[in-house]
């Protein structure tokens, strides 16, 4: 069985390994969820937004411990800058040994949204561009037409850097008077960094800046500092109650 490894807050991801089990079959598998080595599949998706010209904690994770001898494929989605980031997961998949064969990359709308608002056309325009975008990746898949970055990412010191500082972006994020305590943001939180204590939404200080707390709060009672926008996203062509699901 192929497995279709996962991680994703707003829905890009997961829209592309829906279509990569279209292609391909197998069973969709959320990173965070996943205690495995790889050993059991045939052939390994990973599918995984950018961040900060890298990789999400759980897929930085993920890497060291999956099985060597697996054929790897990855696809990683990203809002406007790759910033070297295919050439880093490259250079990480090398010095643990494992067997990647292809990294592709596509956009995806922009869900690092704290400080602006993208404007709806333009969203729109790139969910119709990675439409076609991620079928034709899927088509050099099947052909074997296999695509590897260089193995160096001139980005790495600044991708460090940021991650290290990921978990203040949780204590940046309070809850407003609109929060009706359903919990949803505690259940979703990858890292388990949500929790009600005294009858209060409290933030902790292991925050990965998903930020899957913050768009899909259906109060939208999540504010980042003193800022009042009102956006947020959650791909359209999943639902929203699938993300962080196995299929
Ligand atoms: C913490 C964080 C950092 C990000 N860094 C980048 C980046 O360096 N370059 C970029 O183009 N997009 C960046 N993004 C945007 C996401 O990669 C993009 O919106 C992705 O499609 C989200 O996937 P998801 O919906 O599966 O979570 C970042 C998003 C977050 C939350
Ligand atoms: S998801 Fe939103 S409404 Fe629900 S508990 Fe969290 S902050 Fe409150
Ligand atoms: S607190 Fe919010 S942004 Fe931070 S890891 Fe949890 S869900 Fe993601």
């Amino acid at each position: 069985m192929t497995g279709i490894l996962y991680f994703s807050s707003t829905g890009n991801s997961l829209q592309i390994a829906k279509s990569v089990q279209a292609r391909f079959d197998g069973n969709i598998v959320y990173i965070p969820n996943y205690d495995s080595d790889g050993s059991e599949l045939e052939k390994i998706f990973i599918v995984t937004p950018i961040y900060s010209y890298g990789l999400p904690t759980p897929v930085f994770d993920l890497l060291p411990r999956l099985n060597k001898d697996k054929e790897i494929i990855v696809i990683q989605n990203y809002g406007g800058m790759i910033g070297g980031a295919d050439s880093l997961f490259y250079e990480y998949a090398l010095q643990f040994g494992l067997n990647v064969k292809g990294i592709y990359t596509v956009k995806m709308p922009e869900n690092y949204t704290l400080f602006l608002v993208p404007p709806k056309f333009y969203t729109k325009s790139i969910l119709r561009s990675s439409d076609k975008r991620i079928e034709k990746i899927l088509d050099m898949i099947e052909k074997g037409e296999y695509i590897l970055p260089k193995a160096k990412s001139k980005k790495k010191a600044t991708y460090l850097k940021n991650k290290s500082n990921w978990h203040l972006i949780g204590k940046r994020f309070s809850v407003n008077g609109s929060c009706v305590k359903c919990l949803k943001c505690v259940n979703i939180c990858p890292s388990a960094n949500i929790a009600l204590e005294n009858g209060e939404i409290v933030f902790k200080d292991k925050c990965i800046a998903c930020l899957g707390c913050y768009h899909r709060c259906p109060q939208k009672a999540i504010v980042y500092l003193d800022k009042k926008s009102k956006y947020r996203y959650v791909n359209p062509n999943v639902k929203e109650s699938e993300i962080g699901k196995d299929f």
